[in-house]
């Protein structure tokens, strides 16, 4: 048995919820028990005041925290779990569902307006949000978590109905078919009227996981990566974003999965995993490191008079390593950081041409005086 406590300000939203179909029938057969509490009585304001303009301005009305957090200390018992509803929380699932399943009590509080005081949070266990849009208020997000949950409460549903769902196990249900054999020309797979309950569930597993690579490749994606372990390439470039499953867990051999069929592999010669600030480091450090050793070959041209040779080699390494630069470091540390660089490079560059200018100077001038003896 499964206790829900409800605090909202709008308790009518769930006469219809709770008075229908499973959810009902959980109620009257104790399987559940949901109780739903109007935390305006527990204001001690002039006319039961719950709510009051932000501070620093802005639209709306946010709730106040006393009155929400007397209701939670009265509904409060040893075991229970606070959850606020929130489009700022943690995206409901199916996992959190279950999970939710295997608690005794859950308190759900339902926001209005513009939301809670900030201050409610150190009252709480948990904030939920059931999915990235913003509604009115907290108690159809409420009521989507009972009815998600309670039907995982043991005998609300037929025993093991739910086990095949979509998202248990990270895959979406398979396709089910009733009356007529034939509708409209469709007709149903002959399979499912075979009798063949192994050839069935086959069938239906197989389904299932093409069904989820097709709608929800990232629910298989998820799968693979639980089962395999840490690291998993996914092949971006694929339409349907099919994975290619490594297990490095216990050495640095890539080993692929066994349960992935040969279709899903991908044939890798030689695969490398590089933290994306590893490149950057190593990218500095060579770069750094080549404009050293040129201002190296640098220094001893500028020092030697008779070596042309030398000096034009380091000008030919100098163009080389400008255009390195450009082509092959600019997109690992970004133009700003290449441009100092070529800075340095051309200031190494105008010290050796003006060096050699200087001297051919000389030298010409050294020849005209010959002639002119
Ligand atoms: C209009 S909303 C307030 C939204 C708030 N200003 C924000 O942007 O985060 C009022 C209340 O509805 C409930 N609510 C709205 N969208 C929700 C969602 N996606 N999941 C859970 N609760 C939601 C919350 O209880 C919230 O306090």
């Amino acid at each position: 048995m499964i206790k829900f406590d409800v605090l909202t300000l709008f308790p009518n939203m769930f006469d219809g919820f709770l008075s229908e179909s499973i959810i009902k029938r959980a109620i009257e057969d104790k399987l559940i028990k949901v109780d739903i509490t109007n935390f305006r009585d527990y204001s001690d304001l002039k006319n039961n005041q719950v709510d009051d303009t932000p501070y620093g301005g802005g639209e709306g009305m946010v709730l106040m925290c006393d009155p929400i957090v007397k209701a939670i200390e009265e509904k409060k018992k040893k075991n229970s779990k606070i959850i606020l509803m929130s489009p700022q929380g943690k995206r409901f699932d199916q996992k959190m569902a279950m999970d939710l399943s295997k608690e005794s009590h859950l308190i759900l509080v339902c926001g209005h307006y513009e939301g809670f005081d900030e201050r409610i949070k150190s009252f709480i266990d948990e904030e939920i949000s059931i999915g990235d849009y913003v509604l009115t208020g907290g108690e159809l997000p409420s009521m989507v978590l009972i009815d998600s949950i309670s039907r995982l409460v043991p005998g609300v549903i037929t025993e093991g109905s739910y086990e095949n769902d979509s998202f248990m196990d990270n895959l979406l249900d398979y396709p089910t078919y009733t009356k007529p054999r034939e509708y409209r020309g469709m007709k149903v797979p002959d399979v499912l009227l075979s009798g063949d309950h192994k050839k069935i569930d086959e069938w239906r597993k197989e389904k299932q996981i093409e069904s989820t690579k097709e709608k929800r490749p990232d629910l298989i994606n998820e799968k693979i990566i639980k089962e395999v372990g840490k690291y998993s390439l996914i092949d971006d470039n694929s339409n349907n974003k099919s994975l290619v499953s490594i297990n490095i867990e216990d050495s640095y051999n890539f080993l692929p999965n066994n349960k992935i069929k040969k279709s899903d592999l991908a044939s890798i010669s030689k695969v490398m995993i590089v933290e994306p600030t590893f490149i950057d480091k190593i990218a500095r450090q060579n770069v750094e490191k080549k404009i050293a050793i040129l201002m190296k070959q640098a220094n001893i041209v500028l020092n030697d008079e008779t070596d042309d040779e030398g000096a034009m080699y380091v000008l030919g390494e100098i163009d080389r390593m400008q255009g390195l630069l450009l082509t092959q470091y600019a997109k690992y540390l970004g133009m700003e950081y290449v441009s100092l660089m070529q800075i340095k490079l051309e200031a190494l560059k105008n010290g050796i041409n003006t060096k050699m200018m200087a001297k051919m100077n000389i030298q010409n001038f050294e020849t005209k005086r010959g002639r002119g003896r």
